[in-house]
């Protein structure tokens, strides 16, 4: 299972990536908004800091200015992975890049019959919108579940990522389904570390040995 943070935070990122823990970072147009800097010094800077895959999203509609707005964005760094939609010149451009072995994040993907285009098209990485599935009252986990079964059934190559993860439970459902990534906010990152009782047990265990030292 690999972990991904998802943010552009580059700050965040920094204290967040000698945990060891942390595989690549995610971003999309929302989250490079949200960093407050312009999209290339950000997404250049990210790939500098994060030695593992770092997907950058490529805002073309048509088929071909995906294709070329994605080679270039290639360029920018061996660990670019370029995150395309789940439209019809989506799957048009990815057809074509995953072919020159460029990678692609195919995102957005609500259904497993986006899915099984994205894999047959093949696509690097499978973005899965869990959380924005469940607001609608359904069940992403549901999609994560019968992708993961379609991949093994056909041999489909592409690893899952779980996006749109909104609480620590949809990050035990997805490893429970046997997603290969999760791409995590700060915030339910950072959750994965605490329990209840882990922090009691450590506070009577401190406190505890102050006894023994006070001996
Ligand atoms: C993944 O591909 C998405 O860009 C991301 O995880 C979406 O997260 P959000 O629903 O929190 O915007």
């Amino acid at each position: 299972m690999k972990i991904f943070l998802d943010t552009a935070d580059v700050e965040a990122i920094r204290a967040r990536i000698d945990s060891g823990v942390v595989d690549g970072v995610t971003t999309n147009p929302s989250i490079i908004m949200k960093s407050g800097k312009p999209f290339e010094p950000v997404a250049r800077e990210i790939l500098e800091i994060v030695p593992g895959d770092v997907s950058i999203e490529a805002m073309s509609t048509t088929c071909d200015e995906m294709v070329a707005e994605s080679r270039q964005l290639a360029s920018w760094g061996k660990n670019a992975v370029i995150k395309l939609p789940m439209t019809r010149d989506g799957i048009k451009a990815l057809s074509i890049l995953s072919r020159e072995g460029i990678r692609i994040n195919l995102t957005m993907v609500a259904s497993l019959n986006q899915a099984l285009l994205a894999c047959k098209a093949r696509a690097h990485y499978v973005s899965i919108i869990v959380g924005r599935i469940d607001a609608t009252g359904a069940d992403g986990m549901e999609v994560v579940r019968d992708t993961r079964a379609m991949m093994r059934q056909y041999g489909f190559e592409a690893q899952i990522i779980i996006g749109s993860v909104r609480t620590p439970n949809h990050v035990m459902m997805a490893i429970r389904a046997g997603a290969q990534v999760l791409t995590l906010g700060t915030t339910v990152f950072d959750q994965l570390y605490d329990h209840p009782l882990t922090e009691a047990g450590l506070e009577q265990f401190a406190k505890d040995w102050q006894a023994v030292e006070n001996r």
